[in-house]
């Protein structure tokens, strides 16, 4: 079989299991670094509002776990039925989790560890073809990128967080010197969008569709700090005419004039980074915007933010064959060389950074580093099914949430590949999120369409 994102046959239970262990292992194991570097007063206090105390996202994965793997797949009786309440996402907003009777966090790590001893054990004879469910080891992916998924939460969470440094990592190395082009031309046409045939896909990449892409074109890394600066040193914050009406009246409320963790002191930009201080270094992809600040940035620019499908093309299009690919760089896994993932830096690679991974028309770090904003709302695409539940996408999709593509360092290779879908309000800046910007290469259509605001400038 060749349809199978160029993977060859089906893949026996041995290597199922195999994947399914070590994906479990790698989140535990993550999970276990961001969580016991604090004392059990830091793990219960709430450090923003914005976010969850940590020992609650230490259980709420093991409640995770032990709903879809051992009840659901193992057809177990519930380990603690009257815990299921608290760790339920939409029982309780993040503001009031800190007021709940939460488990310790001793207790929390048991519990965790009481779950996953038990999935080992119902993974020993696991069958995976029993149903949609547990084919391809579906579950216990969803699983693993789940708690992957809350390991990023977490980590924004030690970036909220006020304090001296608890985690460390070494820096990425500095990019080579490429002097290659600022952007390339992605020409028109259709491109398979989303997929119907990656095993881990959640339900929102689903399913493979044909999308029609007016020729544009895109930039060839996501803009730098130094870029941004200079939007800000041209007054950009100031200026209603690059902004959405909402997002200047949401600066204006907040006091915004920088990205999240930038203050000036002696004539320079520093951030506060992971607990420690330093200069905001310039060739480094700009984090912790909004999207209404990529969108007026961009404006400022004469270009543009890239729609949703604009950036699935760019990264996943192979014009030599017409096919998807599940990277940029090809179908195999991520690998060191291809992208900053994995939390093994805690920032972005500089821009230019990683040639190894970029697309075949030389478009550079779609993955990891930094979430990319796109000008897309959150939709379902045509022939979406809910799967296995509608509060992961469905209840989400609409026009309040925008697209984010492309993966952070943070996130981990097996939550993110070139259909994986993320998504926040426009206002959102916790999270570790930049953007790269584009232009229509034909006269743009006067239309709703593409989200050009009222009395656009651009
Ligand atoms: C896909 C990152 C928006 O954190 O709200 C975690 C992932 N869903 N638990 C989120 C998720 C359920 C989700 N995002
Ligand atoms: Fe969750």
């Amino acid at each position: 079989m060749t349809d199978r994102n160029g993977r060859g046959p089906a893949d026996s239970p041995e290597t199922l299991r195999e994947r399914a262990l070590a994906s479990l292992s790698t989140a535990r194991e993550r999970t276990a670094l961001l969580t016991s570097c604090l004392d059990d007063h830091e793990l219960t206090a709430q450090h923003s509002p914005l976010m969850s105390p940590l020992v609650w996202d230490l259980a709420h994965v093991g409640n995770q776990e032990e709903l879809w793997l051992l009840r659901e797949v193992g057809g177990h009786e519930a380990l603690r039925p009257e815990i299921d309440g608290l760790y339920d996402a939409f029982e309780h907003p993040r503001a009031e989790r800190p007021s709940l009777p939460l488990l310790p966090p001793g207790e929390a790590r048991r519990y965790a560890a009481e779950v996953r001893g038990r999935v080992l054990d119902l993974l020993e004879g696991a069958a995976f073809a029993d149903s949609p469910f547990t084919a391809d080891g579906f579950v216990f992916g969803m699983v693993a990128q789940h708690e992957q998924q809350h390991d990023e939460t977490m980590l924004i969470t030690h970036q909220l967080r006020r304090g001296p440094a608890v985690l460390t990592a070494p820096d990425p190395e500095p990019a080579p010197a490429h002097g290659g082009p600022a952007e390339v031309l992605v020409p028109g046409g259709p491109f398979v969008m989303g997929t119907s045939d990656e095993p881990w896909a959640l339900d929102n990449e689903r399913p493979a569709h044909p999308v029609d892409v007016a020729p544009f074109f895109l930039d060839t890394a996501p803009v730098t700090n130094a870029a941004f600066l200079a939007f800000m040193e041209d007054g950009g914050y100031h200026e209603p005419r690059w902004w959405r009406p909402e997002g200047f009246a949401h600066l204006r409320a907040r006091g915004v004039k920088a990205p999240s963790y930038w203050r000036r002191e002696g004539g320079q930009w520093l951030r506060r980074r992971f607990g420690a201080v330093e200069p905001v270094p310039p060739d480094e992809p700009v984090l912790h915007v909004s999207w209404y600040e990529a969108d007026a940035y961009a404006r400022w620019a004469g270009r543009r933010l890239p729609t949703e499908a604009e950036w699935e093309k760019a990264a996943r299009h192979d014009p030599a064959t017409g096919r998807s690919r599940r990277y940029p760089w090809g179908d195999e896994e991520p690998a060191r060389e291809h992208a900053n993932l994995g939390q093994r830096h805690l920032r972005p690679a500089p821009a230019g950074s990683f040639p190894a991974g970029r697309s075949p028309l030389g478009v550079g770090q779609l993955i990891g580093d930094v979430w990319e904003w796109t000008s897309s709302d959150f939709l379902p695409y045509p022939g979406f099914a809910a799967f296995p539940y509608r509060e992961y996408s469905e209840v989400f999709f609409g026009t309040e949430y925008k697209v984010l593509r492309g993966g952070s360092f943070a996130v981990d290779p097996v939550a993110c590949r070139g259909t994986f879908r993320n998504w926040d309000l426009p206002v959102r800046r916790q999270i570790f999120s930049g953007f790269r910007t584009a232009r229509s290469a034909l006269p743009e259509r006067v239309g709703p369409a593409d989200g050009v605001p009222d009395g656009g400038a651009a």
